[in-house]
C-alpha cells in the first residue's frame, strides 16, 4: 500500500495556518501540559468534545496535579469518570500516574517510546502527548486522521486494517514538524476531520483549506473514502432491571472487580426477559411490582436490551446497599447503561 507523501507533506503548513485561524477555543489547548494533554486526550477518545468539557474541569479541580490521580480512591475517581463510559480508561489512568510519580518524578515523560509503555497509553495518546506537550515530531493517528489522509491522498485502502494506521502513520512521521508546529499539525488535522472533513459523506469541502490539493475531491470520490470493511456486529443482551425499593431508598450492589463496567454499583439485574410473574417468585412479600419502560445500552462489543420492574418491598434485602437519590447523585458511580431506572431527583 503506498501513500503519496508529497501531498502529505504539503499539506501539512496548510493545515497548521488554518488551526491558528479557527482552531476552537478548547480548555486542555489554553495551558498544554503534559498532565492537562493526557487527560484531556484519554477523555476525548471515544466521547464527543462537548460532553467532554465539563468532566475536564472537574476532573483537574479535584486532581489538579499528577501527585493527586496517583493517590486517589478508587471510589472518588469512578465517580469523577461517571457517565463518560469505558471505565477502564479511568482506572488506567491511576496506575499510569502512580507509575509516573514513582519511575518519572512525577513528570510524564516526553518520549513516545516511553510514554506508550504507561497504561491505557497507545500510539494515539502517546503521539498525542508528545506533539502536543512536548513538540516532538509525533503524529496521533485516530479515526479523524485516518479518514483526512485517506481522502487527501486518494488512498483506496481499508481504514480498519491495522496496516493501514500504521502506513498512514509513518507517512505523517516522515513529514512532522517540531516544536509549536507539531502540536498545532496534531490538532489542526483532528480539527479538521471534526468539523470540516466530516464523516458518512458529508465533507464540507467548499471550506476545506485541503480541497485544491485533495485527491478524493478531485476526483469525486470524497462521499466514498475512506474505504471500511464491516464490522462485526454486536452481542445482544437482554437483561431485567429491578428497582427494588423501599419508601425512597432502593438498593445497589457493587459490580464485580473484574469485567465489564468493573467496581461500579448498579441496580440488581440479570440476563433475559423476566415476567410479573418470575418477579413476584423472587419477592413474593412485594407490596407492588409495576413495569419501567424498556431501554437500551450500546457498548463496544455488546448491546443490552433492558426491560425494568419496580418492586416495592417493606425492607430491602440485606445482601443490598441501601442508597436514596442525593446519595446516588453524589457518592456511587452508577453507569449510564443503567440511568433510566435510577429514581429521579
Ligand atoms: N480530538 C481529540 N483530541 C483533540 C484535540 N486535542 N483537539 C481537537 N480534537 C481532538
Amino acid at each position: 500500500m503506498e501513500l503519496d507523501q508529497r501531498v502529505l507533506g504539503e499539506a501539512a503548513p496548510l493545515v497548521i495556518a488554518h488551526y491558528r485561524r479557527c482552531g476552537r477555543p478548547l480548555p486542555w489547548r489554553d495551558s498544554p501540559t503534559p498532565y492537562h494533554v493526557w487527560i484531556s486526550e484519554i477523555m476525548l477518545q471515544q466521547t464527543r468534545i462537548e460532553a467532554v468539557i465539563p468532566y475536564y474541569h472537574r476532573f483537574l479541580s479535584a486532581l489538579p496535579t499528577v501527585s493527586d490521580l496517583a493517590a486517589v480512591d478508587e471510589e472518588d475517581l469512578l465517580k469523577l469518570w461517571q457517565g463518560l463510559g469505558y471505565y477502564t480508561r479511568a482506572r488506567n489512568l491511576k496506575k499510569a500516574a502512580q507509575i509516573i510519580v514513582n519511575e518519572f518524578g512525577g513528570e510524564l515523560p516526553a518520549d513516545a517510546v516511553l510514554l506508550r509503555k504507561l497504561p491505557g497509553v497507545g500510539d494515539y495518546t502517546a503521539g498525542a502527548i508528545a506533539s502536543i506537550a512536548y513538540g516532538k515530531p509525533e503524529p496521533a493517528v485516530d479515526g479523524n486522521v485516518l479518514r483526512v489522509a485517506m481522502r487527501l491522498t486518494g488512498c483506496e485502502a481499508d481504514v480498519l486494517q491495522p496496516q493501514t494506521k500504521k502506513a498512514v502513520t509513518e507517512a505523517l512521521r516522515a513529514i512532522y514538524p517540531v516544536g509549536a508546529d507539531a502540536g498545532a499539525l496534531t490538532q489542526g488535522v483532528m480539527e479538521l476531520g471534526e468539523t470540516v472533513c466530516l464523516p458518512n459523506g458529508a465533507p464540507l469541502c467548499p471550506i476545506c483549506p485541503l480541497a485544491s490539493l485533495c485527491a478524493a475531491h478531485q476526483t469525486h470520490r470524497e462521499e466514498q473514502l475512506p474505504n471500511r470493511s464491516e464490522k462485526k456486529a454486536r452481542r445482544i443482551e437482554n437483561r431485567t432491571v429491578l428497582r427494588l425499593c423501599c419508601g425512597e431508598t432502593i438498593a445497589l450492589r457493587k459490580r464485580p472487580a473484574k469485567g465489564l463496567l468493573a467496581n461500579l454499583w448498579e441496580l440488581p439485574n440479570e440476563l433475559g426477559t423476566l415476567t410479573e410473574a418470575e418477579v413476584r417468585r423472587r419477592y413474593p412479600d412485594a407490596l407492588a411490582i409495576e413495569p419501567l419502560p424498556e431501554a437500551r445500552h450500546i457498548f463496544t462489543h455488546v448491546e443490552w436490551h433492558m426491560t425494568g420492574w419496580q418492586v416495592v418491598l417493606t425492607a430491602l434485602p440485606p445482601e443490598f446497599t441501601p442508597a436514596d437519590a442525593a446519595e446516588i447523585r453524589e457518592r456511587y458511580a452508577v453507569p449510564n447503561a443503567l440511568r433510566a431506572y435510577l429514581p429521579n431527583d
